[in-house]
């Protein structure tokens, strides 16, 4: 069997992408940046299987069968043949796991599908010896196949910040695929970190396929929409500017849209905790009372992005050991950053 090891990185979003339509086609564009700590390492091994497709052999993640994982990766390999003609009569051998612990509500999905699909990409270029179809480059297909696995998956084939999704801000920018804005951001951006305060391991309540269906029938979808591009094309001038206040008002204003657009859902829903609130007022306390911006971000789940720039480290250490940990399940909180 041949073999290839690659490595997915996860992503926090800071416009968030809520809402698609066709085969994975956001309603808004969206602007994260890749997380260095939080990834997904897979590996692939493959042999002929003497059949007209592609075939997925043994599944297994965290060197545990799952049945359920295995599934969804099964029809993601069937649905991307079509853009790999080489992965036609190979049978594959998948297994995958994360940086992160296990049940700590950190979203898998984006690290899980950028590791895959650099995997994929990978194999038809040692079989064939270039990538087909016409793609401007390797990123820009990687980003393609990562994106039908899971649309936020899109961005975490780039290092820094990159946009998914069309903006009026970025000529280059596509619904299918995601491009990387590294070269037009502050140096001060490039020193972000994230504390990722865990206050809940609960399975989602409604996950997040159900919960972009839900926008289509979502009577504030529009507005919605229109904030996010607008959103986008002032968070690329801020990251421009190198301002981190302003950063910090938008990065919170995207989050608690997010959660806005769950709660008036129909049915509505709610997936902030109780200790997710009480973190985000002390968060916006101590920015208050300090001056030091640090802000909060959100996905789709009740756990807490405390974001910050390096120069702030000591004191943000400070005010999770004194006051944020005790809101956390377990007093747990994971320390990562920007992937440069
Ligand atoms: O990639 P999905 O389908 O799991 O959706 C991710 C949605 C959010 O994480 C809530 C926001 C985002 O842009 O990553």
């Amino acid at each position: 069997m041949n073999k290839i090891i690659s490595t997915g990185h996860s992503n926090i979003a800071i416009v968030k992408y809520w809402g698609k339509h066709g085969k994975q086609l956001p309603m808004n564009p969206s602007l994260s940046m890749t997380l260095q700590n939080a990834k997904t390492e897979t590996i692939i091994e493959w042999k002929t299987n003497n059949e007209t497709k592609s075939t997925l052999g043994k599944f297994t993640f965290e060197n545990k069968e799952n049945k359920p994982f295995q599934e969804r990766i099964a029809k993601y390999i069937d649905s991307i043949q079509a853009y790999i003609p080489a992965l036609k009569g190979l049978e594959l051998k998948i297994s995958s796991s994360n940086s992160f612990p296990h049940s700590t509500g950190i979203a898998s999905s984006a690290s899980a599908y950028s590791a895959l699909a650099q995997g994929l990409v990978h194999i038809e270029k040692s079989i064939t010896g270039t990538i087909s179809g016409n793609y401007k480059n390797e990123k820009v297909k990687t980003s393609f196949l990562a994106r039908l696995g899971s649309g936020s998956a899109a961005r975490s084939i780039y290092k820094g910040f990159s946009v998914w999704g069309k903006s009026d801000a970025l000529n280059e920018s596509s619904d299918t695929y995601a491009i990387p804005i590294n070269n037009q951001v502050n140096p001060i951006f490039k020193k972000l970190h994230d504390a990722i305060l865990i206050v809940s391991t609960d399975e989602k309540k409604v996950g997040s396929s159900l919960g972009h269906s839900l926008m289509n029938n979502n009577i504030y979808a529009k507005q919605r929409f229109s904030q996010a591009r607008k959103n986008t094309v002032r968070l690329i001038n801020i990251l421009i500017q190198g301002n981190m206040p302003a950063f910090c008002d938008l990065v919170e204003e995207e989050a608690l849209a997010l959660h806005a657009m769950m709660m008036t859902s129909t049915p509505p829903y709610l997936l902030l905790a109780a200790n997710t609130i009480k973190i985000i007022n002390h968060i916006q306390e101590f920015r208050k009372s300090t001056g030091i911006p640090i802000c909060f971000t959100l996905d789709a789940g009740a756990n807490v992005h405390l974001l910050y720039h390096e120069n702030n480290a000591a004191e943000v250490k400070d005010l999770i050991e004194s006051q944020l940990k005790y809101f956390c399940q377990n007093d747990k909180w994971i320390s990562d950053k920007i992937f440069f």
